[in-house]
C-alpha cells in the first residue's frame, strides 16, 4: 500500500481530533506506555504485513505500537493496516501528538454494515461519499444501498432507459406528499418531476471511493415486491398489467426473469461485491393467486402455495447469481417458502429469521427493527422532526447483542454481523438523514467491532459526545445527545397506586400481536414509553365486537377518588385514541354502577400523542371495570391507575 494514498484517504495532515484513546469503536486491547509521539506526517508511520499477531484471528486485525520515536502498524492484510492507521488518527490530538501505547485490535464481526435507502428520497453521490468517510472512521466495512422501491428506481440501467426516464421520477416532493397524492410517477422532462438516480459512472465512483476505504458496496434490487415503479414503467411485468399500484412482479411470466437477469447483469458489472441483495421482503402475493401464468408456474413446478412461488423466484435468481460467481442476500421473508441453498439472510422482523437461518447453516446478518432501524424517533417525539414512529434512543441501539445467549457457538458462527438501516420515507433531506444516522451509527459500529464484554454504555456515551462534536465540526448534522430528553417521564419510574399487583380479568382478550406483559400489564406499576412496541403498551382491537373491556379486582372494598388510563395515538400504523372510555365499579364483580363515560371525537394528529381518560370523585368499590371503544383503529393502554 502506498503511503501517499493512505495519507490522502485518512486525511492525516488535516486532522482535528481529540486527545487520547476515546475512540469508537473501542479497541480490543489498549496498553498505555510513557511519553508521546509528535508525528509530523503519516509518512513516519511504518506499515508491516505480518503472518500472525498474538491473540488476533481476524484478517482485519492489527497491532499498533506508538513510542516517543515511532509508530508501527502490523497487520495481516491491507484492511488491517488501514484500521491501524484509522486508530492512530483517532488517537492524535490537534497537534498530531499521540500518547505512547500498544493497541492490539480486531473486529468481533466480519460484516459491519450501514444501509441507506435512496429510493424514498434520492441522495446523490456526494452525500453517499460523505457517509462513506464517516463509515471508514467507524471501521464499518459494508454499505448496503437500497436502490429500488416504489418511490423511485435509482440506478441507470442502459438496457432499460424507462427505469430512469420515468420510474425514477414522481409527482410529490416528499414521500409523504407523493403518497397522499396517489403515488404518481412522471416523465423526467415534466417540470414537476421530483427524483433522480445514480448514473453508472456515479455508482462506479462510489464503489471505488468505498473500496479505497475497505468498504464493500452491496446493491439491493428489490424483487419480487416493492416494485411499483417498475410495473408502472413496464406494466406487462405484473400479473394484472395495471400500471398503477402493482407491487409484485408476475412470477409466472418468463419476461420477469429476462428483465431481472438483464438488470442484474448490469448491476454485477458495476458492483464487484460478491453478495447481491435481492430484497424479497413484504411481497403481497395476492395477484399471483388469480394469475393464469402464476398458477401454471405453480402447477408445473408442484408448488403448493404462493410462499413456495416466491421461493421459486428466489432460488432461480440465486442460481443465476451463483452462475456468475455471486451470492444472494435477502430479507428474512426469503425463507418463507423454503430458503435458497446458498442464500444469506438479513433478519429485520426481529431476530428469529436470523437465528433460524443460522441454525440451518446459512449466514445471517442481524438488523432487527427494534434495535437497528434508525428511522424511528431517537428522542421524545415532541422534540423531534416527524419520524415513521417508534422510539429508538442511542442507549437502546447500543444495548443490542447480535448473538443471543440461547444459541450454541457453532450456530453463532453463522451470524456474521450487524447492520444499521436508514429507511427514508420520512427523511426528505440530506441533513435530516445525517441527523438520524449519527450518533446512532456509532453504537452500531461499536456493537459490530467491539467484543461484547468490553461494551459499556456510560463509557461509550462520553466517547460518542466527543465524536459527535468532532463530526459536527467537519460538517455533519449530528443529533445533539447532550440535550437528550429521554424516554417518557412516566416510563422512567415506577407508578405507585392502589391497583399495583392486583389481578385483572380480561372480559375481552387483548390483541394477540401486542400482549405486552400479559395479564400483569395493566397493574404492574410500569408505564409505557414513547413507542407502543416497547412491551409495556398492550394492544386492543376495536373492529366488530372488539374493544378493551377489563376488570381490576382490588381484593377488598376500598375508598377510591381517581381512576385513569392513558392511551396513545399514532395514526400511521393505525393506533388511535378511543372514542369513548367508560369506568364502572362494583362490590361483587357482577353488578356494576357506571362512574362516568368520557367521549372523544377521533381525529388525526401528527406524530405520537398521548391522552389521559380519567374519573375523579368519591366512591367505594372492590372491582373497577374499564371499557374503551373506538370507531377507528386499534387502542394501546399501559396501566389502569386507581388512587
Ligand atoms: C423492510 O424493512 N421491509 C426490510
Ligand atoms: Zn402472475
Amino acid at each position: 500500500m502506498k503511503k501517499t494514498k493512505l495519507m490522502l484517504l485518512i486525511g492525516f495532515a488535516a486532522l482535528n481530533s481529540y486527545a487520547v484513546n476515546p475512540i469508537i469503536p473501542k479497541p480490543l486491547n489498549y496498553t498505555k506506555a510513557s511519553g508521546e509521539l509528535a508525528l509530523k506526517s503519516i509518512d513516519d508511520v511504518m506499515l508491516h504485513i505480518v503472518d500472525t499477531i498474538p491473540g488476533i484471528s481476524s484478517p482485519e486485525g492489527y497491532m499498533l505500537k506508538v513510542t516517543p520515536d515511532s509508530a508501527v502498524v502490523s497487520a495481516k492484510s491491507q484492511a488491517g493496516l488501514y484500521y491501524g492507521l484509522v486508530t492512530l488518527k483517532e488517537m492524535a490530538d490537534k497537534g498530531n501528538r499521540i500518547p505512547a501505547c500498544t493497541v492490539i485490535d480486531e473486529p468481533r464481526f466480519s460484516y459491519r454494515g450501514m444501509m441507506l435507502d435512496i429510493s424514498r428520497h434520492f441522495r446523490d453521490k456526494e452525500f453517499i461519499k460523505k457517509q462513506i468517510d464517516a463509515m471508514a472512521r467507524l471501521k464499518l466495512n459494508t454499505l448496503h444501498l437500497h436502490l429500488t422501491d416504489a418511490a423511485g428506481w435509482r440506478l441507470e440501467i442502459k438496457r432499460y432507459p424507462r427505469l430512469t426516464e420515468y420510474a425514477a421520477w414522481r409527482k410529490g416532493n416528499t414521500w409523504k406528499e407523493w403518497n397522499e397524492n396517489g403515488n404518481k410517477y412522471a416523465e423526467s422532462t415534466d417540470p414537476d418531476a421530483v427524483g433522480g438516480f445514480l448514473t453508472q459512472d456515479d455508482a462506479r465512483e462510489i464503489v471505488e471511493y468505498a473500496a479505497e476505504r475497505h468498504i464493500t458496496v452491496i446493491p439491493e434490487i428489490e424483487m419480487p415486491s416493492h416494485s411499483e415503479e417498475v410495473t408502472a414503467a413496464f406494466p406487462d411485468l405484473s400479473c394484472t398489467h395495471d400500471p398503477a399500484g402493482q407491487s409484485d412482479f408476475c412470477v409466472g411470466n418468463e419476461a420477469t426473469f429476462e428483465f431481472l437477469e438483464n438488470v442484474l447483469n448490469e448491476v454485477m458489472d458495476i458492483f464487484p461485491s460478491e453478495v447481491i441483495h435481492i430484497g424479497g421482503d413484504e411481497a403481497g402475493k395476492q395477484a399471483w393467486k388469480d394469475c393464469e401464468l402464476c398458477r401454471k408456474r405453480m402447477e408445473e413446478n408442484s408448488l403448493e402455495n404462493v410462499d413456495q412461488l416466491q421461493s421459486y423466484l428466489i432460488e432461480r435468481i440465486e442460481k443465476y447469481l451463483n452462475s456468475k460467481g455471486r451470492k444472494l442476500l435477502g430479507w428474512d421473508e426469503i425463507m418463507e417458502g423454503g430458503l435458497a441453498p446458498n442464500a444469506t439472510v438479513m433478519s429485520w422482523r426481529g431476530t428469529e429469521g436470523g437465528i433460524k437461518a443460522a441454525t440451518g447453516g446459512h449466514k445471517a446478518i442481524m438488523s432487527p427493527g427494534g434495535y437497528c432501524y434508525l428511522d424511528g424517533y431517537q428522542d421524545a417525539p415532541y422534540s423531534q422532526p416527524e419520524a415513521i414512529g417508534g422510539y429508538l434512543p442511542l442507549e437502546k441501539v447500543y444495548s443490542y447483542n447480535p448473538v443471543p445467549d440461547t444459541i450454541t457457538p457453532e450456530i453463532a458462527d453463522y451470524i456474521i454481523g450487524v447492520q444499521g438501516n436508514l429507511w427514508c420515507e420520512y427523511i426528505p433531506t440530506a441533513e435530516h438523514a445525517e441527523y438520524m444516522l449519527y450518533p446512532r451509527m456509532f453504537a452500531i459500529a461499536e456493537t459490530a467491532w467491539t467484543a461484547d464484554s468490553l461494551k459499556n454504555y456510560g463509557d461509550f456515551r462520553l466517547r460518542a459526545e466527543n465524536l459527535a462534536a468532532d463530526m459536527k465540526s467537519k460538517g455533519y448534522n449530528v443529533f445533539d445527545i447532550t440535550h437528550e430528553i429521554g424516554n417518557k417521564p412516566e416510563a422512567q419510574r415506577p407508578e405507585n397506586h392502589l391497583a399495583v399487583g392486583k389481578p385483572v380479568k380480561y372480559n375481552i382478550p387483548w390483541w394477540n400481536r401486542y400482549p405486552a406483559g400479559g395479564t400483569a400489564t395493566l397493574t404492574d406499576g410500569k408505564r409505557g414509553g414513547w413507542n407502543y412496541n416497547d412491551q409495556l403498551w398492550q394492544g386492543f382491537l376495536s373492529r366488530g365486537d372488539n374493544r378493551m373491556d377489563v376488570t381490576v379486582d382490588l381484593e377488598s372494598i376500598q375508598p377510591i377518588k381517581y381512576v385513569g388510563v392513558e392511551f396513545m395515538q399514532l395514526i400511521g400504523p393505525g393506533v388511535w385514541f378511543p372514542s369513548s372510555v367508560q369506568f364502572l365499579i362494583s362490590d361483587n364483580g357482577v353488578d356494576f354502577t357506571p362512574l362516568t363515560t368520557i367521549e372523544h371525537e377521533q381525529k388525526p394528529t401528527d406524530g405520537v400523542s398521548f391522552k389521559e381518560y380519567a374519573w375523579k370523585g368519591i366512591a367505594r368499590a372492590r372491582y373497577v371495570r374499564v371499557i374503551a371503544k373506538a370507531k377507528e383503529g386499534c387502542q394501546f393502554a399501559d396501566e389502569i391507575i386507581i388512587r
